[in-house]
């Protein structure tokens, strides 16, 4: 693999999927990670994140400089490429010169690096220290106004930094230079695909289930789909997956998973009825963190029975548990929680959470080393259907937090028939990829007045919340075209009864968060 040391940059995970985009496998470690384990990685190259800190500060991460003597090719980005220039013998000073956003860099290099590239470019920049001299051995290969040292090469030791940001889009041959590194520099080969990847992964499975048994919960999200589609790739009808339908699902959704689902995949699956229950358990409830432990608890519960169902029927069948649980985690939620080992113990995991104590099962987790698009990719190679695999993010609680005020069954087929219009019309303009996703929230305490036909109507709003993002942790508004909004707001309009209003959220996260409740 290649590896991105993380310095604690919000870029370091943006390096490591651009890595992949290259062709080229990545991993994320810290940048606590000594020469030795480096070295027992093997990797092909390294990549040097970015970080908020100056090499100077106290308590600045540090990085062991006897990495720079494994002769593994290496590129530095901005803190990294300054950490690289200290640790080899170079200067790093405060200039006073602090270069942020889009800025003007001059090219003045033949190499392998940047030698393909325009002279002069636009790259982006976040930093207040430079690069005031370059070790011993290193060639200059850029400069800004403020910076005379804005890139360096040692091609001998194949040692390489730029003190701006390949891995932003605002920086124009960013990707190009980052290929370079990888596929000339270091000399990788970018063959790297989601091909390959199934096919490791069915191996890997192979492995370690064996002819044991292994249970999957189906949430109707991305990831569990595809978690379960390998799985079942890999060992057949030793896996029974588990649906449960809480009547908070959108449109259509069951519906995809029952058919669309289990035709494309073939697998085995239990679908558990519980609409009643949680219609019940969430009668009269309007704060959403009540909403949300009520809902929360009422899925362990419907799974947990499933779950207990399932496994006594095994036994009774052929003595044989069920040992294994499939789990659609992702390579961020495994950076998030700090890493962690292949195999848990159930209850320490937060997505299932919950369950008793002596029911423990060897976690298979096959998109673990993966980002969303990834997994989006892999869906795709697998053969699930487009509704499946391209769909939004959508919470867990689902529509049961899409509706401020209390839940009723009245209320989420009408939220879901507009929730329907708004998804159908979003995918009609083909701005799928624009908008990470787009709640539609009814506001059912809320009423206003409005005239239809020739009467007065005093009916609820629908609120459109369309938000692009890299990962959910921060969020901007979309700005929608205006003629997809009016389509949207006249099909609402006339086509879902009790609502006479459709309006627009127009806050980013901070300080507003993507769902409303
Ligand atoms: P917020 O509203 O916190 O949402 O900005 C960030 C992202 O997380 C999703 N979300 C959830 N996902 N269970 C989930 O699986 C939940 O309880 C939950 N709450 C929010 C939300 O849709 C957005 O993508």
């Amino acid at each position: 693999p290649v590896l991105v040391v993380d310095f604690g940059a919000q870029y370091a995970q943006l390096i490591a999927r651009r890595v992949r985009e290259a062709g080229v496998y990545s991993e994320l470690v810290p940048h606590s990670i000594t020469a030795a384990e480096v070295a027992a990685k093997n990797p092909a190259g390294l990549v040097l994140s970015g970080g908020p800190s100056s090499v100077y500060e106290e308590g600045a991460p540090g990085f062991d400089p006897a990495i720079f003597e494994l002769g593994v090719p290496t590129f530095g980005i901005c803190y990294g490429f300054q950490v690289m220039a200290t640790a080899l013998g170079g200067e790093v000073a405060k200039t006073g010169a602090r270069e942020y956003g889009s800025t003007a860099v001059a090219i003045e290099d033949e190499g392998v690096l940047l030698g393909d590239q325009p002279a002069a470019q636009t790259v982006w920049m976040s930093h207040g220290d430079s690069v005031s001299r370059a070790p011993e051995g290193f060639e200059v290969l850029a400069s800004t106004e403020g910076t005379p040292v804005a890139a360096f090469a040692n091609d001998e030791r194949k040692l390489y930094g730029v003190q701006w940001h390949p891995e932003v889009k605002h920086s124009e041959y960013g990707q190009d230079l980052l290929v370079n590194f990888l596929h000339k520099a270091a000399g990788i080969p970018g063959d790297w695909n989601s091909g390959n990847v199934i096919a490791e992964q069915v191996a890997k499975i192979q492995a370690q289930v064996g002819t044991g048994k292994v249970i999957c919960g189906l949430s109707g999200g991305v990831d569990s789909a595809v978690a379960a589609a390998i799985v079942h790739k890999a060992v057949g009808d030793q896996l029974v997956c588990v649906f449960v339908d809480h009547g908070l699902l959108r449109q259509d959704e069951r519906r995809q998973v029952e058919e669309d689902y289990v035709k494309a995949t073939g697998v085995r699956l239990v679908t558990i009825d519980a609409v009643e229950q949680f219609e019940t358990a969430l009668a009269g409830v309007t704060d959403p963190e009540t909403k949300r432990k009520i809902i929360g608890r009422e899925f362990i519960r419907t799974f947990e029975k499933a779950q207990a169902d399932l496994i006594a029927e095994s036994r009774e069948q052929d003595g044989d548990p069920i040992r294994f649980l499939v789990q659609g985690t992702l390579y961020p939620d495994v950076v998030e929680s700090g890493g962690g080992t292949g195999t848990a113990n159930i209850k320490s995991h937060h997505n299932v959470g919950g369950l008793p104590e002596d029911l423990t099962f060897e976690l298979v987790e096959p998109l673990r080393a993966l980002f969303k698009d990834e997994v989006r990719a892999i869906g795709r190679e697998l053969g699930l259907p487009e509704v499946i695999v391209g769909r939004q993010p959508f919470p867990g609680p689902g529509l049961g937090i899409r509706i401020v005020g209390e839940v009723t069954r009245e209320r989420l087929d009408l939220l879901r028939k507009a929730d329907a219009i708004v998804r159908a019309e979003l995918t009609e303009a083909g701005l799928d990829q624009e908008i990470w996703q787009c709640p539609v929230v009814l506001l059912a305490d809320v009423r206003s007045v409005g005239v239809q036909g020739d009467g007065r109507t005093y009916g609820h709003p629908i609120v459109l919340r369309p938000v692009s993002s890299e990962d959910a942790m921060t969020a901007d508004w979309t700005r929608l075209p205006y003629d997809v909004l009016a389509k949207i707001s006249n099909r609402i309009t006339n086509e879902v009864e009790g609502v006479n209003r459709v309006v627009l959220d127009v806050t980013s996260k901070p300080p507003g968060t993507i769902e409303w409740e």
